[in-house]
């Protein structure tokens, strides 16, 4: 059943490179004056060097706007998220969106101690892992990791411990998501950490 399902989004996935550069709905502008709250934690620039808290800079219009209304309707369950996006209209999360969907995403770079775990990583986000029926990570978060619009999420310039977290909560079941969960449930904790390494600074 997992497979007929990813069979379907891998196809769906090509067909939305065809349509790439989807605008955003909302207004930037008035996004910008609605996001203080947000600054202190995701960055006035929408990126923050803080691990815990993932960077929205240049993230594909739309995705934000869908993961705030999931933090509101309680199908992406966080204690701090759901209060802040519980607080915004349908307005402000497209505005929001807007804005930091415009703004120019963080390059980050490794150190010589993660290149090894990283280049591991590079093999599984480029060519999936076949033993276990695991697909190429870049058919939909793209050869650069800069997502496809609107529903294919930027995976480069995110914080590696994020993206650490996200697939682990994928893997347990805890964040819900069709496509995710099985891909995820089938990595190991350690091809989990030399993906986020290399998703965080493919470019
Ligand atoms: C106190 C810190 C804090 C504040 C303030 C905060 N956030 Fe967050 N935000 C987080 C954390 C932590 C996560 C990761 C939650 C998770 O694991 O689901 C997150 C995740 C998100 C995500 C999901 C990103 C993704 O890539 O899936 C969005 C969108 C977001 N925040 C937007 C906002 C907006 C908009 C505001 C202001 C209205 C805001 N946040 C305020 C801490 C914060
Ligand atoms: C068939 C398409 C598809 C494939 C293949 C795929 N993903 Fe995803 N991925 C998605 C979608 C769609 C989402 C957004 C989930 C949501 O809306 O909550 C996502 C979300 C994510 C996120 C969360 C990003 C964030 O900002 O919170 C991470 C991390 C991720 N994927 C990593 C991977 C890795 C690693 C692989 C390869 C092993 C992979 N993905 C393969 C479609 C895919």
């Amino acid at each position: 059943m997992n497979f007929i399902r990813l069979g379907v989004a891998m196809s769906l996935c090509g067909s939305l490179f065809a349509t790439a550069g989807v605008m955003a709905q909302g207004d930037a502008e008035a996004g910008a004056g609605k996001i203080q709250v947000c600054a202190s934690c995701h960055g006035q620039n929408g990126a923050s060097n803080n691990p815990e808290f993932p960077s929205l800079a240049g993230q594909v219009p739309g995705y934000l706007a869908k993961q705030l209304n999931a933090y509101k309707s309680g199908a992406r369950e966080n204690s701090i998220m759901t209060g802040m996006a519980s607080a915004l209209s349908d307005e402000d999360v497209n505005d929001i969106d807007a804005y930091f969907s415009s703004l120019k995403p963080p390059v980050r770079s490794l150190d010589e101690s993660q290149l090894e775990d990283a280049r591991k990583g590079e093999k599984i986000y480029r060519g999936g892992y076949r033993p276990f029926a695991i697909p190429a990570c870049m058919a939909c978060h793209g050869p650069g990791g800069h997502g496809i619009p609107p529903t294919y999420p930027r995976v480069s310039g995110q914080q590696s411990a994020y993206l650490e977290a996200q697939l682990t909560a994928f893997k347990s079941g805890q964040r819900k998501h069709d496509i995710m969960n099985p891909i995820a449930f089938k990595l190991s904790l350690s091809q989990i950490k030399e993906l986020a390494l290399y998703m965080s600074a493919v470019n």
